[in-house]
């Protein structure tokens, strides 16, 4: 099945909605650096001046949801050094709540990047003060979780955080989206028991299932409707698959919803495309927030992302609604 809706009027609903959005996770500063091409196992290349960007999976959701409209509160950990204020600020700007994250010692996130010049790129993380997000302080932040209508989360923080912040969530009637990125392949039951939707990338869908990837590249030569099967078995009723330039399927077993509807890319010149996966979970979780079916939430993400693609960096390339509708349409 194919979708077909109106850009326009799926930002007006994002907009429109008072509910809350919470993610839970990771805030990074990004050191980045763009090359002619990437280098080799020890090898040195020469890249450009350096960047120091806004980023961490987790805090690139949120500020992408809060850029098309959505309200959006961070909770998540930050260190005692530089970088601590520089990512505040940065999701301050874009407009997220960041009153509940926390200062720790030590040093904030970080990752090192290269992005070469057909915008794929590396990234090395350093998880910092990420990595003291525990489960107490998932369980501190429960009203928090528990008053939003989605959570969103990613796995570049503590599994037990996760794990805690999911089962708060489903408790309580949130809609619990997961990333599963960086991938894991040995997600916690409990984890896909309390999760919702998960959102993942075709490579991480073929790891996960244990399905050969198609020899010729072209993903839409799958049978979509079994794999929402598989994906049911696995234990997700909901999931969607992106497949970046090929687009995305978004799989169900719901009663009633189709197993597979087939959302097309938005072709662009991709500049960079650090952070667009973020930058497709935050409009789901936008989405989702506004009560758009996962079809539509899915096509929305699609032009998030694709704008995304355009800019240099994470944060940094993600528009506004006015931004994004004002370049494609
Ligand atoms: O998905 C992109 C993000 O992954 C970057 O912003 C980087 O911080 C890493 O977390």
């Amino acid at each position: 099945m194919e979708l077909n809706c109106d850009l326009q009027s799926i930002f007006d609903r994002v907009a429109k909605t008072s509910r809350t959005i919470a993610v839970l996770g990771s805030m990074n500063a990004d050191y980045t650096v763009e090359t002619e091409r990437l280098p080799l196992p020890g090898e040195t290349v020469s890249g450009g001046p350096l960047h120091i960007l806004p980023g961490g999976k987790s805090a690139n959701q949120a500020a992408a949801a809060s850029r098309i409209g959505a309200h959006v509160m961070m909770l998540g950990a930050v260190g005692d050094d530089g970088n601590a204020e520089f990512l505040l600020s940065h999701l301050q700007d874009a407009g997220v709540d960041v009153s509940a994250v926390k200062n720790v010692p030590g040093p904030s996130g970080t990752t090192v990047i290269t992005v070469d010049s057909h915008a794929e790129n590396t990234i090395v993380y350093s998880a910092g003060s990420n990595a003291k997000v525990d489960a107490a302080y998932a369980q501190r932040s429960a009203d928090a979780i528990s008053g939003s209508a989605a959570l969103g989360l990613c796995l570049e923080s503590p599994i037990e955080a996760v794990n805690r912040a999911a089962g708060i969530a489903h408790k309580a009637g949130v809609k619990v989206l997961l990333n599963n990125s960086p991938f894991r392949a040995d997600l916690p039951d409990e984890l896909i028991a309390d999760s919702d939707i998960l959102l993942v990338n075709e490579h991480e869908m073929s790891q996960l299932l244990g399905i050969d990837e198609p020899d010729d590249g072209r993903w839409s030569s799958l049978d979509w409707d079994a794999l929402a099967h598989r994906m049911e078995l696995f234990g997700f009723h909901e999931a969607i698959v992106t497949l970046g330039s090929q687009g995305a399927y978004v799989l169900s077993s719901l009663p009633g919803a189709p197993r597979s509807v087939f959302v097309p890319a938005v072709a662009v010149h991709a500049v960079d495309t650090t952070g667009c996966g973020d930058a497709f979970m935050g409009s789901v979780l936008a989405g989702i927030t506004a009560g758009l079916d996962l079809g539509q939430c899915a096509h929305l993400a699609t032009y998030v992302a694709a704008y995304a693609a355009t800019g240099v960096g994470a944060q940094s390339s993600y528009g506004t609604s006015a931004e994004i509708l004002d370049r494609f349409l």
